[in-house]
Parts: structure tokens; sequence; C-alpha cells
């Protein structure tokens, strides 16, 4: 018998525990800086109506209509056709980015563990650069960490839908919500802290460009996890009696609000420790190199703060990314389990012993393997562009165009009013959406940013 999730509240926070990690926490306040703060939100909360919501609602729909893996629910709606490869693609994106996930997650534990043992005690501005890169270009500590995610993961993944994946995302959504509302209240306090809220609350169109509207796009994919089946995946584990348009509401509004909240501790508290907030300061190595800084010299005269602000944000950035990393290994494990008729334990076993491998190769090319370059990228990066910049929207642009051309009109009007009980005036937009708006937009971004990349 196939599992389900028990609760509408269980399936709305494992959905949203998915959404919701270092997407939200890291990567969107370096968008945010870059791309003119306010106005970068408008346009991302633009994106994530227009594209993120049908495509939301059509992984939702062929997920629960087929109650199958990604792979097979493809097969089921449309039997012998190509339309396979598109679970297929999906589970190997998947796989991909668990891999480099987990790498940065477990730079996440390093840096909780070191926060905890007052690691950063003694140390300047001028001292995290030489930190960050001699612990992640070294061999073993990176592993270890990673290994130790991984881990965890798959603990979690192997108890099963009910007994694992609904429970601790019933546990870690609500303590991850305290956490980012209690460094939100410390943040806004600092000194010197409204100058950060400023930038984010008014917006400055002249930073806009069209690589803004790009980034805009690409973040609200990778944030609200779609592209790759694993919301198709979670949503053939829902009842019968889940309103698909309500729980992807409040999963676009949970994921929505974290990233904002993430941007009301970072702001602020960069404004506060004099960070210049839209430039180099707030990039990609942000959260490990300028942070630890941040966070001392914003607390400078209370040490204890300082401690407790920094140690809760990396326990945070760890509790997201834990959530986020058990709906990439379910996609895998629900593949591996139902297609290769192995057991749940089994499926789990093999997708984290595969993914632990990559994740070596991963974690090893910020040092003994920095030199191994395809396409003049490391493999850590290359899985991050092609997962992210290709496979997801990518995955994006087909699943939206089989929900709009290939699905029955009675399948969409069955799921969306859950049998005829729910009422759903919007049909028809949501259709002309998915068959044009969608895949036209996402191709021009992708056609747009393969050739500003050549
Ligand atoms: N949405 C997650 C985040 O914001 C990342 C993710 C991508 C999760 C794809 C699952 C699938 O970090």
């Amino acid at each position: 018998m196939r599992e389900n999730f028990g609760s509408k509240i269980g399936a709305v926070l494992a959905a949203a525990g998915s959404a919701v990690g270092l997407g939200n926490i890291w990567r969107f306040p370096i968008e945010t800086g870059r791309g003119g703060g306010a106005a970068f939100v408008l346009i991302y909360l633009g994106c994530v109506l227009l594209l993120g919501l049908p495509v939301m609602l059509s992984e939702f729909m062929i997920g629960r209509h087929t109650r199958a893996n990604t792979a097979r629910a493809y097969q089921k709606l449309a039997p012998g056709s190509r339309w396979k490869w598109v679970g297929r693609l999906g589970v190997a994106t998947g796989f991909m980015i668990l891999s480099y996930y987990s790498v940065v997650a477990g730079w996440t534990l390093h840096y909780a563990f070191l926060s905890a043992t007052c690691g950063f005690k003694g140390k300047g501005t001028e001292d995290y650069p030489a930190l960050f890169s001699s612990f992640s270009s070294s061999t073993w500590l990176p592993l270890m960490w990673m290994a130790l995610f991984i881990l965890v993961t798959h603990r979690v993944v192997s108890r099963g839908v009910k007994g694992g994946i609904e429970r601790w995302s019933k546990l870690l959504m609500p303590a991850l919500f305290v956490m980012v509302a209690v460094l939100v209240g410390c943040a806004v306090s600092l000194p010197g802290a409204g100058e950060g809220l400023t930038f984010l609350l008014k917006p400055d169109f002249s930073r806009v460009d069209s690589l803004t509207v790009l980034s805009a796009m690409g973040q609200a994919f990778f944030s609200l996890s779609l592209g790759m089946g694993c919301l198709c995946t979670y949503a053939s584990y829902f009842t019968r009696h889940t309103n698909l348009m309500g729980t992807a509401l409040k999963v676009i509004s949970i994921d929505t609000l974290i990233a904002l909240m993430a941007g009301f501790i970072i702001f602020p508290a960069a404004a506060s420790a004099h960070y210049s907030l839209s430039s180099g300061d707030i990039g990609p190595s942000l959260i490990f190199i300028t942070l630890p800084g941040v966070f001392q010299q914003a607390f400078g005269g209370a040490p204890l703060l300082s401690w407790v602000f920094s140690t809760l944000f990396y326990l945070l950035l760890m509790v997201a990314a834990l959530t986020s990393a058990i709906s990439m290994h379910e996609v895998v494990t629900s593949y591996l389990s139902e297609e290769f008729s192995l057991t749940r334990r089994r499926a789990a076993l093999l997708e984290t012993v595969s993914c632990l491998l990559l994740g070596v190769v991963c974690s090893l090319s910020f040092g003994l393997l920095s030199d191994l370059k395809l396409a003049g990228m490391t493999v850590f990066d290359l899985f991050d562009f092609v997962a992210s910049n290709i496979a997801m929207p990518l995955g994006g642009v087909l699943i939206s165009l089989f929900a709009g051309w290939r699905l029955s009109r009675k399948a969409i009007m069955d799921e969306m009013t859950n049998g005829g009980t729910l009422r759903a005036p919007w049909v028809r937009t949501l259709i002309f959406l998915l068959r044009w708006i969608v895949p036209l937009i996402i191709l021009i971004m992708v056609a747009h940013q393969l050739y500003s990349g050549l």
C-alpha cells in the first residue's frame, strides 16, 4: 500500500519544507542586493505568481492524479510516449542537486559547530576569508560534515512518508519559523538597522535590467523547488481532500515570507556593521565570510548576543537545508523503490551511497580536485549551473506544456475541484498560461541566459 500524508497541515509543511531552504536564506538576499532591493523583490513576486504558481499547480495535478513517482506519473498519463523522460530528467536533477547541496549544508553544520564552540572568538573581519577557504579546500573535515548531513537525511527518508518526512517537517518547520522570527527581532533593533530596512523597502528601478528579471525567474524556480518532480512526488502522497490551489498558495506564501524575513535579518545586520548593501559584500560568500564578521561587529558590545545570534543563524540554515534535502532524496528514493521493486530502505540506501560518492567529488572540487574543470567550471559549479540554469527551467517548460496540452480537461477539472466539490473559475486562465505564457517566458529566459553567458 502506498502511503499518504496523514494531515492537511502535514502536507503543507512538507511541501513548504521542500521550498524553504538555502535558496531563501542565502540566495534570496544576494539576488536582492544585486537587483536593487525592493525593485528585485517586486519582480520576484511577479515571477512567483505568473510562472511559479501555474507550474506548481501542474506538478500537484500530475502527482496526485497518478499517485506514482515522477517518472511513472508521465508513463501513466501518456503511455508509450517520450514524456516519461520529463520524469527521468527530474530524478537525475534531484540526484545532482542533492550531491552539491549537501556540501553547502555540511558547511553550515561546521559553522554552527564553530560558532557554538566559540570558534570565531578573537577573529577579525580580515580573518574570515582565509578561515573559509582553508576549511572548504581541506579534504576530510568538509567531507565529514557532508556525510553526517546526508546520513541524517537518509534516516528521515527511510522512515517513510508519514513517520519520516511528515513527522520531521511538522517539527522542524515551526522551529525554523521561531528561529527566523527571533533573528529578525534582533537584527531590526540593532543601531543603524534603518538603512538596511530602507534598502529592502524602497524600490530602486535604476538598477534593474534584463538580467535582473532573469535572475528573479531563476530564483523563483529554485526557491519553490519547481521543475524537477519534487512537488509532483510529494503531491502523490496528498489525499483526495487536499485542496491543491489552497495548498499551493500556502506554500508560496510561506516560502516568500521566509525569504523576506531572511532579508530583514541580513540587510539590517549588514547595514549596522557598515557593509555596503548592494556591492560585493553581499555576494555568494556572504554567509560564510561576510556574516561571521557582521555578527561580531553588530553585537560588538554584547558577546553573548553575538554568540546566540550566529549559532542560531547557522542552525537555522541547517534545518532549512535538511527539509529541502529530504524532498530531493525522496524524488530519487520513490523512483528507485517503485520502478525497481526495492524496499524503501534499500532504495534510500542506494540513493544515499551514490549521493555520498558524488558529493565527495563536489566537495573535493574546492581543494584536491580544483583543477578538474569541465567547460571551464569545477564539478561543483558545473552541477549548480546545469541543474538550476538548464535542467530546472527546462523541466518547468516541459511540465507546463504537458499539463497544458496533454492532460485532459477532465483530469484538470477533477484535480482542481476535487471531483466537483470545490469551485475553480480560473481553470481556463490556468490552461492558457500553461499552454503559452509560461513556456514562452521560460524559453526566452533560458535562451537569453545561455546567449549572454557565451
Ligand atoms: N527550494 C530549495 C531551496 O530554496 C531547493 C530545492 C530545489 C529543493 C529543488 C528541492 C528541489 O533551497
